[in-house]
């Protein structure tokens, strides 16, 4: 893998936790050299970011001094990947707009390296038409955009405009930089079972373990692409180099699943609940000597795949669903498929122990035909589904 990255913070209140991802990124093995904008230097000092990467911090253009000893040409050129983090609402238009009238705008301009922008402002500055049309550019011209994640902010305000934590960031790196056929693409990959609560104790789930889900998410990461992973409670560690959402209900695990589009992949491996309890209880339901157990009425919940396969632009180019049935599988699977609007049904017989058992034996069922695997580990099953997934990607 290439080792020489590029890092260039921008004025967010962020910048703090970019010296946190040059500290992981030389952990790592990666050699970094900062850039920082002037406003990224009223959040940042050179020295800390100097003293961090153990080299040379960059910033001025009119600087004969630094022109001479790396030209912003040779910035330009001489680095693996470009990372923007924090990439600011003004630095993001200059780079969509083509200006350089600064030294990382300059770098950005000239450069013939992949960039990846990792973007923090204030959430009404993110949504904003302007910044949402620059991102659409950046990404058309290829630019692997990362985040923002959602959450509190600085200032008493919540919404999209986080910046991705550094662990997270590093992965989008590796992954930026992997070789393999799905280097470049985003994969969004759900597992595990939902949980959904009858009160503040009690809740509706199933056997889900989680396994295939994750090992589908750590066989794709392993063939370069960057993989969001959007998971219910599992007993499982994270695969390694993947970015993990962690959700409860299945209404959770629809909104993370929409907040990380664009995607090009979507493989729907978790064990959505088809029903939730209807009247979220904020009370734990008491249980009364002598009087009847409370009836529960159940609600529908969102169908996540048939949502992700009708998502319009945003749809992921190849959208897989699983299909776990007991009798006619491959019929059911067939149906399944057109029903919600999915390009491959990856079927499985779940008569037997396959349920948050460690084999499985499927059924690729797409447009043309349907395919027979035989019995093998989840882990097989999820490395062969990732190479036909990359055939597709070739
Ligand atoms: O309809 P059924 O539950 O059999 O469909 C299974 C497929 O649909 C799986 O890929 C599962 O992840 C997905 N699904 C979903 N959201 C639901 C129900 C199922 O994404 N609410």
């Amino acid at each position: 893998m290439n080792r020489k990255l590029l890092l260039i913070i921008s004025g967010s209140i962020a910048a703090y936790k970019a010296l946190e991802l040059a500290r992981l990124a030389r952990r790592d093995g990666f050699a970094v050299t900062g850039l920082l904008t002037d406003a990224g230097a009223r959040f940042v000092t050179p020295h800390a970011l100097a003293a961090i990467t153990g080299s040379r911090v960059f910033g001025d253009l009119w600087s004969l001094e630094e022109e001479t000893h790396s030209g912003h040409i040779r910035l330009a050129r001489e680095h693996d990947l470009i990372v923007v983090a924090p990439a600011s609402a003004d630095l993001i238009a200059k780079m969509a707009l083509g200006l350089a009238d600064d030294l990382a705008s300059t770098v950005l301009l000239a450069t013939t390296r992949p960039i990846l922008a990792a973007p923090a402002m204030n959430p009404t500055m993110w949504s904003h038409p302007a910044t949402q049309a620059h991102i659409a550019t950046l990404r058309a011209r290829g630019v692997t955009v990362v985040g923002p994640a959602e959450g509190e902010m600085a200032e008493p305000e919540s919404g999209p405009g986080r910046l991705v934590e550094p662990p997270e960031l590093l992965a989008a790196i590796r992954a930026a930089l992997a070789a393999g056929p799905l280097a470049g693409r985003h994969a969004l990959v759900t597992s595990g079972p939902t949980r959904e609560a009858i009160d503040p104790v009690r809740y509706i789930a199933n056997r889900s373990s989680g396994r295939q889900g994750h090992a589908i998410a750590a066989a794709l990461a392993a063939l370069g692409a960057r993989v969001t992973l959007v998971s219910g409670p599992v007993h499982l560690p994270d695969p390694p180099g993947v970015s993990m959402r962690r959700v409860e209900s299945a209404r959770d695990m629809l909104a993370a699943c929409e907040a990380a589009l664009p995607a090009d992949i979507a493989v729907c491996a978790a064990a959505v609940a088809d029903w939730r309890p209807a009247t979220g209880q904020g009370r734990k339901i008491k249980k009364v000597p002598g009087e009847a157990p409370p009836s529960l009425a159940l609600a529908e919940n969102p169908d996540i795949l048939a949502t992700l396969a009708r998502a319009g632009p945003q749809r992921p180019a190849l959208v897989v669903g699983f299909a776990a049935e007991t009798d006619d599988v491959i019929a059911h699977a067939q149906a399944k498929r057109v029903r919600k609007g999915c390009d491959w049904i990856v079927a499985n017989d779940v008569s037997g122990d396959v349920m948050g058992g460690r084999e499985n034996a499927v059924h690729i069922v797409t447009a043309q035909g349907v395919e027979d695997w035989p019995r093998m580990a989840k882990e097989e099953v999820a490395r062969r589904l990732a190479a036909r997934i990359a055939e597709v990607f070739a």
